[in-house]
């Protein structure tokens, strides 16, 4: 297959506020290396990633290049600055993702245990389906309610996926899809609803359950051991 100019956004400019820490969740240490460093490693090392452009807050440019990228070294980084919601960090990524890229992946900060393997999985599935997201299989029973907390219905779990990042597209597709949001003044908490509202099949790319979002303090400990454990088995 013809080889692929593909550019990583990685949207890291949120606030952290389920965290209840006083610096962004990404800046915090998991055995003693930032949360950001570890989720940079692994496309800063993928050869198939040629792009990385990281969305920080604006006044967090010096903790980053202090805490993250000096120690770090990273090559294929650039910076850009963040907005208010997720979607719009995304956008402002996108508009920096250089004009000769064919595929453009999303993956948030805030996951840090992502494997080489799936990012891979998800390049090549895009080649072919042109938009994949990233899920695993639902472990817990889900059901529908309304809004006064009665269950109005229990969907097969057969198929629920939950769906993580990285969410992976043709460049212009995803283009296409955050400004046709704009213009119609949508906001969706994934990339991947944008491209559905565009009537385009997404498929699913079956990923792991250890690539976990940092959200709440507990997610802390988690990863802790997940990080301990994959290093022992290397
Ligand atoms: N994000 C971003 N810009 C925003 C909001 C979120 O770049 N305006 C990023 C976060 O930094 C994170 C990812 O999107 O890496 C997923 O968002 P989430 O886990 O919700 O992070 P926060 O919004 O920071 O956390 P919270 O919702 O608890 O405030
Ligand atoms: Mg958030």
């Amino acid at each position: 297959m013809e080889r692929q100019f593909t550019s990583v956004i990685i949207p890291a400019a949120g606030q952290g506020r389920r965290m209840n820490s006083t610096i962004n969740k990404q800046y915090l240490t998991l055995n003693e290396k930032p949360i950001l460093a570890y989720t940079l490693d692994v496309f800063e090392k993928c050869s198939m990633i040629n792009e990385i452009v990281l969305v920080i807050n604006k006044d967090e440019f010096k903790i980053c290049e202090h805490q993250v990228l000096k120690p770090y070294h990273y090559t294929k980084v650039q910076l850009v600055e963040g907005g208010d919601t997720r979607q719009q960090s995304v956008y402002a990524g996108l508009k920096a993702v250089n004009s000769k890229a064919d595929i453009v992946m999303v993956h948030d900060g805030a996951r840090p245990i992502i494997q080489e393997s799936v990012i891979i999985k998800s390049i090549y599935e895009t080649m072919e389906h042109q938009a994949t997201v990233v899920g695993v299989p639902a472990k817990n029973t889900i059901k529908v309610i309304n809004a006064s907390g009665f269950v109005e219905y229990t969907p097969n779990r057969d198929y629920l996926i939950e769906i993580q990042t990285p969410q992976t597209f043709e460049h212009q597709l995803l283009r296409r899809a955050h400004e046709n949001a704009i213009e119609e003044g949508v906001e969706g908490t994934d990339d991947a609803f944008l491209v559905e509202r565009l009537r385009c099949p997404v498929k699913i790319v079956i990923g792991q359950y250890t690539n976990i979002k940092i959200t709440t303090p507990e997610d802390l400990i988690i990863a802790e051991s997940i990080i301990k454990r994959y290093e022992k088995k290397r």
